[in-house]
């Protein structure tokens, strides 16, 4: 689906899928629980789901003649993290705009993890006061006019790589990734689990999985708190893709499934919940969650589980797109593990 597509490789390749035994078991062992392991993707600045997309967003950047990236996102964002480190890997100047998207108070929030290997990597980081939010912002806007008032040219990323006519390319890959692994292991996967913010990783995965008839058996896990905001990015990301890769079926309003119970108290700030999930994940699995993305998804896949949402004996894949490093911006809230 993606052969007609510029890709600028910035990943490993295909990612491992690992059965997780200590977790199955803890949550029963009924449903069988495994990972796709997109956190370890690349070895750019610690990987992540935007690799992926910006694989297929790269070599329209280099067409464009830019010297510049410029991108947006919070202030422990992962996306501008890996919009740095590719910007670094291809040798051009990285600007980011980081915006207060979290109500969340740690004397070294803004000083350590994503920020940190933002800097370290040489981008132009620019904090600003705007609250959370997944649409275009002036302040994007301002910082592309920045560069070109300095001679440069800039190339524009949006938040998360998201509403990027080529964002969502990089998940429909995924599926055709996972379709392969399918076919090698024997067996196929009943869900899959995604954290859902900006919208093209769950959107490029429904495109991608609709071919086989599985588009709603990917389960998006909802860590905005914005639900509506979500949920109609998804749906013109899908629109969008499905026809850009000529796909000759239309993504209907049933195949977009987000649960939206897991988001509070509100986008970047962990329930208790989480905290327990994320902890859980480690102990068994050694599999590192943060509070922000991931650590959402798997208290949802979790309180899914317990609520018998998965019939006995179902395969479920836990998408884990990354996020680590933001959790150095919890040091108290994890001070005791
Ligand atoms: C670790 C992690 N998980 C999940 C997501 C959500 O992906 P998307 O923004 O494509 O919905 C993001 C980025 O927003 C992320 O950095």
């Amino acid at each position: 689906m993606l052969a007609k597509f510029p890709r600028y490789p910035l990943t490993f390749g295909p990612t491992p899928i690992e059965h997780l035994p200590r977790l199955t078991k803890a949550l029963g062992g009924k449903v069988e629980i495994y990972a796709k392991r997109d956190d370890c993707n690349s070895g750019l600045a610690m990987g992540g789901n935007k690799l992926r997309k910006l694989e297929y967003i790269v070599p329209d950047a280099i067409a464009s003649g830019a010297d510049t990236l410029v991108s947006i996102g919070g202030v422990q964002s992962n996306h501008t993290r890996q919009v740095a480190a590719t910007a670094a890997k291809i040798g051009m100047k990285c600007l980011v705009v980081q915006e207060s998207w979290v109500p969340h108070d740690d004397a070294v929030y803004d000083r350590v993890g994503n920020i940190l290997l933002t800097r370290l990597m040489g981008a132009d980081t620019r904090l600003v006061d705007a609250g959370f939010d997944i649409g275009i912002r002036k302040s994007w806007e301002d910082a592309l006019q920045s560069v070109r008032e300095k001679g440069g040219v800039p190339y524009g990323i949006p938040a998360g790589a998201s509403v990027h006519k080529f964002g969502g390319l990089g998940y429909v890959g995924f599926a055709e990734e996972v379709r392969a692994q399918e076919a090698a292991l024997g067996y196929k996967f009943d869900y899959i689990i995604v954290c859902v913010v900006t919208g093209s990783t769950q959107a490029g995965m429904i495109v991608g999985f609709k071919t086989d008839g599985r588009a709603d058996r990917v389960i998006g896990i909802d860590a905005s708190g914005t639900l509506a905001q979500t949920r109609a990015q998804v749906k013109d990301i899908c629109a969008k893709t499905a026809k850009l890769i000529e796909l000759g079926q239309e993504i209907t309003d049933a195949d977009i499934h987000i649960n939206p119970d897991y988001a509070y108290p509100a986008y970047g700030v962990p329930s208790p919940e989480t905290n327990e999930a994320m902890r859980l994940a480690a102990r068994t699995e050694a599999m590192i969650t943060d509070p922000v993305y991931e650590g959402k998804s798997m208290q949802g896949m979790i309180d899914l589980v317990h609520k018998g949402f998965f019939p006995a004996g179902s395969r479920v894949l836990y998408a884990h797109l990354g996020g680590a490093p933001a959790i150095n911006g919890y040091s108290y809230t994890y001070r005791n593990g």
